[in-house]
């Protein structure tokens, strides 16, 4: 089973997003955009992991969740991997409590590789974002970034972490599998 770990986007979020992103989506037809309803913020990918695992995961990422305290998030700006000019993925970026969303994914990560499903990214840098568009060949977006630059969400609080599967196919489905807290503002 193709696996990651990952936060989910708010109705409010989501909606935020998608009023700026639709407007730009039929001038490039050759970009594989993502949809509203798939989006997320990964913390962690764990790719092809037995189903044996699940179980042992749900632990880990249970201790892992409730090891961090719940974080206001906000979507804002926008970037490419590797660069703007020969882009492979048009992203929007993160705000907000960025260094305790790296602490959680660093975690979450360290969770799965202890349940016997390492992530398939580990000893690369953490680079929050979320994914609008996948470029078939490395596109010049740097009038997308541009257009997005100054998109600026509303913040919200991000209160538990899912385990994610993911099937592929032209447009990847994703079944959330397990679903933990983290830690609440009374420490619960
Ligand atoms: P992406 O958004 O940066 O593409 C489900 O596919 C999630 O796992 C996506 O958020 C995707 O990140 C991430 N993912 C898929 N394949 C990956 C890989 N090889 N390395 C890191 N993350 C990956």
């Amino acid at each position: 089973m193709r696996l990651f770990v990952a936060i989910a986007l708010p109705g409010e979020a989501a909606g935020e997003l998608d009023e700026v992103v639709a407007p730009l989506r039929p001038a490039w037809p050759e970009l594989r955009w993502t949809v509203r309803d798939a989006w997320h913020l990964t913390l962690a990918f764990l790719g092809e992991a037995d189903e044996a695992v699940i179980a042992k995961l749900a632990v880990r990422l249970e201790r892992a969740a409730r090891r961090h305290p719940q974080m206001s998030l906000a979507l804002a700006g926008a970037g490419a991997f590797p660069g703007a000019t020969r882009a492979r993925v048009l992203w929007t970026g993160i705000q907000g409590e960025r260094r305790e969303l790296g602490l959680l994914a660093a975690s979450a990560g360290a969770g799965a590789r202890r349940a016997g499903a390492p992530p398939a990214t580990s000893g690369q840098g953490y680079q929050p974002h979320l994914t609008l568009a996948r470029c078939r060949a490395p596109a010049d977006v740097s009038s997308l970034v541009g257009k997005l630059a100054d998109f600026a969400g509303t913040p919200w609080i991000a209160t538990e972490v899912h385990l994610i599967h993911s099937r592929l196919a032209a447009q990847p489905r994703y079944e959330v599998i397990g679903t933990w807290p983290l830690r609440g503002a009374l420490g619960s």
